[in-house]
């Protein structure tokens, strides 16, 4: 017998070290468009191992103990999740992954939330959780209970920890997933005194756990409260931010239901739990950091709602606001005759769905002998990642979508540059007026290319509410319209000519 538990440890202990190499495999091989599919499918495999090896470890557990397990709950838990998980993956639209990413974060953080509070029922004994008197055993007139008792308030720090984190990353998803889908306002909330109540509540659930320990039978009224405290502080948390930031937002919120993985698996000795948690926690920290960076604004001003004002007033620019159209019929020769064409895709590609008729226009081109390239901006869209996603969907081949690093030293030799529903990534504010919100992000270049038309329905702004120059730039031509519906009458006409 004790051999045949030997080997059963053994092969917990193996699924876990597999699964977590499992896990740093694919997030490798998800960092490149060619190797992503792969990656995902790695992650899922190292996920698919933990799962059984956790099945596995809790089944010797039963069997030592001769409990029956929870099997039938587990099963179906399973059998259910995997129904739904595959129903929404295969009806999901692309445009609409935001928000599914954001509900399955949510789903990631009420499990844990659900977790501690089933510890916490079903560990109750009278409604005390933690007795400090419990641990108290004197022997030759010293407590030598003092370890103990220090470990025991730890593992309840961290459970409450888990159950705070768990209940905030739930319903901050859910608001998040709200507002891209358009059941909550996507505009930014405010009501009076906001930063004093969520700091205020902050506080609370901080003080909260402090009062557990000394709250006897209260512990689980206490619990109870600090949950719907931090059930309340996830709404309140996000209704402040712009809909457009939630992608920054998701990515945070992701990041904390790594942590509670990560605790969930410190409290419960699963070691793929603590690293996959771990994992998470860190990249969606990255993620966060870097989506802000590349929009050059500090995550303070995106979780207070605001953008930042730049230096020096930028009223003093003035700009010759003159709007140049060009016929279709003119657009379709500019591009069939030129050597090289690079094409910026944004946001209002996305909208348009116009991610086909762009392939379609570049195999015309190519057809004709231009060479044809696309310029990706890393916040181009509105997710990380959005234009890569959208251009595989088409089947445009990774080798021709050029980062901005690599796309920028280019423009001079390009002869047309076609900006589609791109606006903030290519505004040369960025780099010229010391006053705008952007200065300083990273910027396309395309105003360095020979000729720029840009696609789009009016002269609006894009996310950041502002002017764009480049639009009035003697070298740029418009071609007002959905960018689908342009795409389209523009490969017509380049066939007729
Ligand atoms: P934006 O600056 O948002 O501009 C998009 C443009 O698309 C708009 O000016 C709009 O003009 C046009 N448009 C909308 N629907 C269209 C349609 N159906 N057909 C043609 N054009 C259409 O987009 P961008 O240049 O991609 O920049 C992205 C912005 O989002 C950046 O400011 C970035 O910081 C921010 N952001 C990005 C992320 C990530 S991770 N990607 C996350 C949060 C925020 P019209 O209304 O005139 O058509």
């Amino acid at each position: 017998m004790d051999s045949f538990f030997g080997v059963g440890l053994f092969m917990v202990d193996l699924g876990y070290m597999l699964s977590v190499v499992l896990f740093i495999l694919g997030m490798k091989w998800m960092s490149h468009p060619s190797t992503a599919r792969k990656g995902n499918f790695t992650t899922a495999l190292g996920m698919g191992i933990a799962v059984v090896s956790t099945l596995l470890s809790a089944g010797m557990k039963n069997y030592v103990s001769g409990g029956t397990g929870n099997y039938v709950w587990i099963v179906s838990g399973l059998l259910l999740g995997s129904l739904l998980g595959l129903r929404l993956s295969s009806r999901v639209k692309m445009t609409e992954m935001p928000q599914m990413v954001s509900l399955l974060n949510g789903f990631g953080g009420a499990a844990a939330m659900l977790i501690v509070l089933a510890e916490v029922f079903g560990k109750g004994n009278g409604g005390q959780l933690f007795d400090p008197g419990s641990f108290d055993v004197i022997r030759g007139g010293e407590n030598t209970g003092r370890a103990e008792r220090m470990s025991a308030i730890f593992y309840h720090i961290l459970l409450l920890l888990n159950l705070v984190a768990g209940a905030i990353s739930f319903t901050g998803s859910v608001v998040a997933m709200g507002k891209l889908q358009g059941f909550v306002t996507g505009g930014s909330v405010r009501w009076p005194m906001q930063r004093f109540t969520n700091n205020g509540l902050l506080l609370m659930m901080l003080l909260g756990i402090v009062v557990f320990f000394q709250a006897g039978d209260g512990q689980m009224a206490v619990a109870l409260l600090l949950c719907a405290a931090a059930l309340l502080f996830g709404v309140l948390f996000v209704l402040p931010i712009g809909g457009a930031d939630m992608p920054v937002v998701i990515s945070l919120l992701n990041s904390i239901t790594g942590l509670t993985s990560a605790l969930t698996g410190f409290l419960y000795d699963n070691q793929a739990m603590v690293m996959g948690g771990v994992l998470v926690g860190a990249s969606g920290l990255l993620l966060t950091i870097l989506m802000c960076k590349a929009m050059n604004r500090s995550l303070g001003a995106v979780l207070l709602g605001v953008f930042q004002s730049g230096g020096e007033s930028s009223g003093e620019r003035t700009i010759d606001t003159t709007i140049r159209e060009l016929s279709l019929h003119d657009a379709a020769v500019l591009m069939a005759y030129a050597r090289r064409v690079a094409i910026i895709p944004g946001y209002g590609l996305a909208v348009a769905q116009a991610q086909h008729t762009v392939h379609e226009l570049e195999l015309q081109l190519e057809g004709r002998g231009v060479e044809v390239t696309y310029g990706i901006h890393p916040v181009a869209g509105r997710m990380p990642g959005h234009m890569n996603v959208l251009l595989a969907e088409s089947d445009v081949a990774y080798e021709k979508l050029l980062e901005m690093e690599r796309i920028n030293p280019e423009f001079p030799k390009v002869d047309v540059v076609l900006v589609i529903g791109a606006n903030d990534v290519v505004n040369p504010a960025a780099e010229r007026d010391p006053g705008s919100p952007i200065y300083g992000m990273p910027i396309l270049q395309v105003d360095r290319a020979a000729a720029v038309l840009v696609v789009k329905r009016s002269m609006s702004a894009g996310y950041a509410g502002i002017e764009n120059e480049l639009f009035y730039d003697p070298k740029t031509r418009m071609l007002f319209g959905d960018a689908k519906s342009v795409l389209q009458k523009l490969n017509l006409a380049i066939k007729e000519v």
